[in-house]
């Protein structure tokens, strides 16, 4: 009798024991460790429950519903607490991660295109539309395509137009100049008439300065047909500059020499900025030169597999950067080359 009396007594201690440590649950962790220590299955109160069967009977179900009640309330009571847990928990993080709404937004940072491939796509799209098709050559070449088979022997004094990077394996380097792609393009398609570009880096072992880097890109363009003349050469070039800087500008043809071209010229435009006055861009001279030119050479047309009695063709390697220099003023060609993006983001 006495023994059950105890018991709820107990019972009753237990209770207010776990009451009381729930008090002073803070954060879900300790709410947890309370939830093990006073409802788990060690409790005390669940302890009462497997011993009720060594209380007096006349008091056995009083203390069986007492115990029950005690579970109850402990449950209840923590069911309780866990709200208010949550909401702390909440109230907490929205005082800590306050986020001032009237702040300005931070501007995502946008990519774009590098100043040369922009000009690099603008000479290749209105190519494209004029009938030309891109072919691909690599950038590492053989000394036979970069230069003999060009008509420029190994110790011929025209080797010292391109200053070249060798590769440690023999006869293999850095393509000097898109040409060699005249060679791979032709021997893909002969006999067969061609009319392409090659747009891509080349390299060259420079001393850099405002207006010599080691790499730039070039725009090599090619045609080979029957009957192709030097005025087929001049009439693609004046096209292209009407519909790359405006439909009454003048080109000029000015001659010259390449070993691969016979005869040969240096491309030169009217002054887009001046109008051919005279200015700070074209220094004076009113033209601007943006690249070389000339009639296929038969030997290189022989090489590329045509007969040249049959066929003749043209060529040209038009420099992209020179001509986003010149249409942006960009002084100093080592700013492309350089990663800076405070250059780069200006376009
Ligand atoms: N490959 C020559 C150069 O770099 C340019 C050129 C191309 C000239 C095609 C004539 C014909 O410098």
């Amino acid at each position: 009798m006495s023994e059950g009396n105890d018991i709820l007594t107990e019972l009753d201690a237990i209770r207010q024991r776990a009451i009381d440590a729930l008090a002073a649950v803070q954060d879900e962790n300790t709410l947890q460790t309370w939830k093990t220590a006073h409802l788990g299955r060690s409790a005390a109160v669940m302890q009462i429950f497997s011993q009720i069967g060594q209380v007096d009977k006349a008091l056995r179900g009083q203390v069986g519903q007492k115990a029950n009640q005690v579970k109850q309330a402990l449950e209840a009571a923590l069911a309780e607490k866990e709200q208010a847990v949550r909401e702390a928990v909440l109230a907490r993080k929205l005082v800590a991660e306050k986020l001032d709404v009237t702040l300005p937004g931070r501007k995502p940072a946008y990519g774009r295109l590098h100043p040369a491939t922009l000009a690099l796509e603008d000479i290749c799209q209105n190519l494209m539309e004029m009938g030309f098709q891109i072919y691909r050559s690599p950038e590492v070449e053989t000394d036979e395509n970069n230069f003999e088979l060009l008509n420029i022997p190994a110790y011929h004094p025209a080797r010292d137009m391109w200053d070249t990077f060798y590769t440690t394996k023999p006869g293999v380097l850095l393509r000097t100049h898109t040409s060699p792609g005249q060679i791979r393009a032709m021997r893909q398609v002969a006999p067969k008439p061609l009319r392409a570009i090659l747009p891509g880096m080349s390299y060259r072992y420079e001393q850099t300065d405002a207006s010599h880097e080691s790499q730039f890109d070039q725009v090599e363009v090619i045609a080979v047909g029957p009957g192709i003349t030097f005025g087929d050469l001049k009439g693609m070039i004046e096209d292209l500059a009407h519909r790359m800087f405006s439909p009454d500008v003048h080109i000029r043809l000015r001659p010259s020499y390449f070993p691969f071209t016979e005869p040969s010229a240096e491309v030169d435009i009217e002054c887009f900025i001046c109008g051919g006055k005279g200015c700070a861009v074209c220094k004076g001279g009113g033209w601007l030169e943006i690249g070389g030119c000339g009639m296929i050479h038969p030997t290189v047309l022989q090489n590329g597999g045509y007969d040249p009695s049959k066929f003749s063709g043209f060529a040209a390697g038009l420099g992209p950067e020179r001509i986003a220099m010149l249409k942006y003023h960009i002084e100093d060609i080592r700013y492309f080359w350089g990663n800076d993006a405070r250059f780069l983001e200006q376009f």
